[in-house]
């Protein structure tokens, strides 16, 4: 299986390559990861040091370069988990990418399997339910709303011989997640006053997924034909009733090593402090409202893309480890 995967270089392609790298058949037909000019070096020095890997440098923007590099790999399997998750032309460059990504793969008389990294985010709930995978879209964000014309274009372009399959995953959790490093730095600081801030009341329910088991995912879903034009969503359906308050409830409680109070915090004041800090950071007033919404999931989500995989993948990871082992990446706790 000859597989190109991109954003190997981010939080959840870290992840992945460490479990990438163990699957045989994937690193017999060689891995290559697409990175840009402007990636981490040690990043890609990382995923250069993988087994049968290699690295190619061009950013999914440019359209004449992604058609080569897409030549000279003849791929059977991509997948797609670049995204820019935040900041400016975020709408622009994450369609633009996979557009461009689609075009390049469509010239191909047999379809490649392309296995993309979409979000739960694309359909968050305004009152309390349980999301699967035919909900409604509902994106509040111009990264959510990127993405929901992600799965659009990639539709589209199954028309036209792409074998896609479509993953959303909540919030992930599991080392060197930046997006969440100030959070758990707040949740550090304050906890040593005796309590942890939550967004809003705190009693919104939501699903999260140990990096580990989403990687475990994407590798089954590109293995079997019965996932193709098919659009799921994963999380952890142990995690049940499991509220915003719960989850940061568990970060304190992995980084005090007690029981810390959750305390909430005043919408209004959440949306005032984003708007202060601008566009550049993850926190916007729309993120605000996002974070606030339902992103419980419906069990029979879960049971449906396992029995197309023939059972072969289940949850295994327990989240308070995936919360521990990113606070061990952040070096907040030994
Ligand atoms: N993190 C979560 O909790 C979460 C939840 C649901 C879904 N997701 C999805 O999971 C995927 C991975 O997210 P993440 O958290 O790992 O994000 P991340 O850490 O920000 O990594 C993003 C990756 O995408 C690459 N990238 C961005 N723009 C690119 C472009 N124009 N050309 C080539 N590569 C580009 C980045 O490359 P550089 O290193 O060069 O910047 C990086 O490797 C995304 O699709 C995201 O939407 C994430």
């Amino acid at each position: 299986m000859r597989t190109l995967v991109t954003g190997g270089t981010g939080y959840l392609g870290r992840t992945f390559s460490n479990i990438l790298d163990q699957d045989p058949e994937i690193v017999n037909g060689g891995i290559t990861y697409l990175v840009r000019k402007t990636s981490n070096p040690e990043a890609i020095k990382r995923l250069k040091s993988k087994r049968n890997a290699k690295t190619e440098e061009c950013s999914l923007l440019d359209i004449g370069g992604l058609e080569d590099v897409l030549k000279r790999g003849n791929y059977d399997v991509i997948f797609h988990l670049a995204a820019q998750v935040k900041g400016p032309n975020v709408y622009e460059n994450n369609t633009s990418g996979t557009r461009n990504l689609c075009y390049a793969l469509s010239d191909r008389q047999e379809g490649p399997r392309l296995i993309f990294v979409s979000t739960l985010a694309t359909r968050c709930l305004e009152e309390d339910g349980a999301i699967c995978s035919d909900t409604p879209y509902n994106p509040k964000t111009d990264y959510s709303k990127s993405k929901q014309e992600c799965e659009k274009i990639i539709k589209e372009y199954a028309k036209v011989g792409i074998l896609p399959t479509i993953i959303c995953p909540p919030a992930i959790v599991g080392p060197y997640d930046a997006e969440m490093e100030s959070t758990y730095r707040l949740i550090k600081a304050t906890g040593k006053l005796g309590f942890a801030l939550t967004l809003g009341d705190g009693k919104n329910r939501i699903s999260l997924i140990h990096a580990d088991d989403l990687s475990r995912a994407l590798i089954a879903a590109a293995h079997s034909d019965e996932t193709i034009d098919k659009t799921y969503v994963l999380f952890d359906p142990t995690l049940e009733n499991y509220t915003m308050q719960d989850y940061v409830r568990d970060i304190a409680r992995v980084l005090h090593g007690k029981e810390i109070k959750v305390v909430g915090t005043p919408k209004k004041l959440l949306r005032l402090a984003a708007q202060v800090a601008g566009k550049n950071v993850m926190l916007t007033p729309k993120k605000i409202d996002e974070l606030t919404s339902c992103f419980a999931c419906d069990p029979a989500e879960i049971e449906g893309f396992r029995e197309d995989i023939s059972w072969t993948w289940r949850p295994r990871e327990k989240i308070p480890n995936g919360i521990e082992a990113c606070a061990k990446s952040f070096g907040l706790i030994k």
